[in-house]
């Protein structure tokens, strides 16, 4: 892997001491340095990609972007990407993607990811598979041993009907995992409503106590093989580079 400092991107409006959120702006005006005019861009979902969105959005008015095409990876993404007037089109008219730009929940020292806690991961991996070069914005948090390990859930998307059944099969393909545990994700307010992605599919979160110890590879086939299951979270071999936004006011890009 490569490590290579970064120089700063234009107008980094950073803060004294930077927030969480300083450090995600700071990543993803790096990463938007990479757009050119004519680009397909695959928009990637959450407070990190919002930035982004914003930031190309801002390029395109100023004129300094041109014939930009984005695929948004969640409705919400289509939304704002609309408002700051990045035109948008989908993977059936533009089935190559030159350049995909997106969050993530965490990053293991071999690039890859734990993605969809915004319950967006289909549309993502769908997306940024599609592309011949997905760079990964991240504040330094995000950065781990071992995927899991900071307790952040892998994500399922499993289809509604009798998803108790699929997180029955889910929960006895780990059962030997000390420390596993999972549960169906609900409405944030609403503890007895599931909460419904944009495939309108629901979302069944895997907690590995210690880390995702086995190989990852295994684990995502005997995943996919449930009945049920539609994707999951874990983007294995997908990142081309990672831009990562130190609390020191570093950045790094690691490929
Ligand atoms: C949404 C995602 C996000 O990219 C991921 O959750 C990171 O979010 P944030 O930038 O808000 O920390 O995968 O499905």
């Amino acid at each position: 892997r490569r490590c290579d400092q970064m120089p700063p991107a234009a107008d980094p409006p950073l803060t004294t001491t930077p927030t969480q959120d300083d450090l995600k702006r700071v990543a993803a005006y790096h990463a938007v340095d990479l757009v050119q005019s004519g680009m397909v861009l695959g928009l990637g979902t959450g407070s990190t990609a919002v930035h982004a969105l914003d930031r190309i959005g801002d390029l395109i008015r100023r004129g300094t972007l041109r014939d930009i095409v984005g695929i948004p990876t969640s409705t919400k993404t289509e939304a704002h990407a609309r408002a700051v007037g990045i035109p948008l089109s989908d993977l059936d008219v533009h089935p190559v993607v030159d350049l995909s730009i997106d969050g993530a929940d965490e990053v293991d020292p071999h690039l890859n990811l734990i993605k969809g806690r915004g319950g967006s991961l289909l549309r993502e991996k769908m997306i940024e598979g599609a592309s011949k070069r997905f760079v990964v914005i991240v504040d330094e948090t995000k950065m781990v041993n071992l995927l899991g390990g900071s307790g952040m859930a892998v994500p399922v998307e499993v289809i509604p009907f009798c998803s108790k059944f699929t997180m029955s099969n889910l929960r006895r393909l780990f059962s030997g995992i000390p420390g596993f545990h999972l549960r169906l994700r609900t409405t944030p307010g609403d503890e007895m409503t599931p909460a419904v992605t944009d495939n309108l599919n629901h979302v069944i979160d895997l907690f590995f106590e210690d880390g995702i110890t086995s190989d990852l590879d295994a684990v995502s086939d005997a995943i996919l093989k449930i009945v049920g299951v539609v994707e999951h979270g874990m983007f294995l071999g997908m990142a081309t580079s990672v831009i990562v936004a130190g609390k020191d006011g570093g950045v790094t890009e690691i490929n």
